[in-house]
């Protein structure tokens, strides 16, 4: 039987050190994928693969488990791919097992149940096609092979259309198209050699409202459609298929830059979403793990919105003025 499970499976998220991708590496490290993300700022992306093996460690672990992680990349819990083997002074004072030495002590690392699988922070701008190029190559020459790729990484800038920048226009291009294509570009024929590969594509209802950002936004969710329809044309046959989610307003640091987190802002906010709350980098990656796991294994093609029914939202309505006679 097909399972909401994907163990021997390894996931590259990009952007996925914040938001809506922390959360999609987080459900899919919690079943047992290998999990690279990809992200610009090195402590940002450290400190969320920490959060998320800390998280497992909690779930899985009694809290007088003694559990130890390596301050480096490609390491289980028990720090066993690493061959570095030194201790993390957070991990130790969330688990208490701190050292004098700080060093691995595998004589109390060897009593902790292994979790086999991995999860890493690669370093990349995905505006910058070089960049992504090499990440692809690392992520080739660590993990072999890539089952699933999730192209979530995106920006916005809010500008009126007689206002924009060409370099915010060029920028925005750069980073929530060319960004999400130059993953695809340098990972295809892993894939297709792999006869494997699932692809799932970040986009936005903004896509369809035209609501949201300045216009680069919606112009380059909607260029994601054209992404992921030719993905699907081209590579289907060799076993590769693409799906877009298109959230709606969801609770994430890209949301927080524009509103303020507090009861006045929430409030309105809440009022244009029908279901009556925002929603959570959870909700999105709940659907990102049904796709990206073999229970969905004949989608392919879908746009699906998730957004509390915001597209249905009903701007108070304008007084309809008495016809003159
Ligand atoms: N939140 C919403 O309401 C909403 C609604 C609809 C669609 N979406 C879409 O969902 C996706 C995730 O949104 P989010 O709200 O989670 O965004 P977020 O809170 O701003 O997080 C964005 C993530 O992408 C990374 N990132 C940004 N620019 C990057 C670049 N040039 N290269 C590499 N990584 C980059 C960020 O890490 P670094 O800054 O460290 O690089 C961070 O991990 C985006 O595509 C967004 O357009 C969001």
């Amino acid at each position: 039987m097909k399972e909401l499970d994907l163990n021997n499976k390894v996931a590259v998220i990009t952007g996925g050190t914040a938001g809506i991708g922390l959360a999609i590496a987080g459900i899919f490290y919690e079943h047992n994928c290998d999990v690279a993300i990809i992200g610009r700022e090195s402590k940002k992306g450290n400190d969320a693969v920490r959060e998320i093996l800390k998280q497992n460690i909690e779930r899985n672990f009694s809290a007088h488990s003694q559990a130890v992680i390596a301050d480096d990349s490609f390491c289980d819990v028990a720090g066993r791919n690493s061959g570095k083997g030194m201790l993390n002074p957070a991990m130790n004072m969330i688990t208490g097992n701190e050292t004098e030495t700080g060093k691995f002590d595998s004589a109390k690392t060897d009593k902790i149940p292994s979790i086999k699988n991995r999860m890493t922070f690669i370093k990349c701008d995905v505006g910058l096609r070089e960049d992504v190029k090499s990440a692809c190559e690392k992520v080739l020459n660590d993990l072999k092979k890539v089952d699933i790729l999730v192209l979530n990484a995106g920006m916005e800038f809010t500008e009126a259309i007689t206002e924009v920048d060409p370099e915010n226009w060029q920028r925005m291009l750069d980073v929530n198209v060319s960004g999400a294509f130059y993953f695809i570009r340098y990972l295809a024929d892993s894939m297709i050699a792999n006869k494997t590969g699932n692809i799932i594509i970040l986009s936005s209802v903004a896509a369809t409202t035209g609501a949201g950002g300045g216009i680069h936004y919606p112009v380059t969710k909607a260029a994601l459609k054209g992404l992921m329809a030719r993905i699907n044309y081209e590579l289907l046959p060799k076993g590769i298929r693409a799906n877009i989610i298109s959230p709606g307003m969801v609770d994430t640091p890209m949301l927080r830059r524009k509103y303020p987190d507090n009861d006045e802002v929430n409030a309105k906010l809440c009022q244009q979403v029908p279901m009556g709350r925002i929603g959570a980098p959870g909700d999105i990656a709940n659907l990102a793990l049904f796709l990206a796991s073999d229970l969905s294994s004949y989608i392919c093609g879908q746009d699906i919105i998730v957004d509390g029914g915001r597209l249905y939202y009903r701007r108070p309505p304008i007084t309809p003025q008495k016809a003159q006679k």
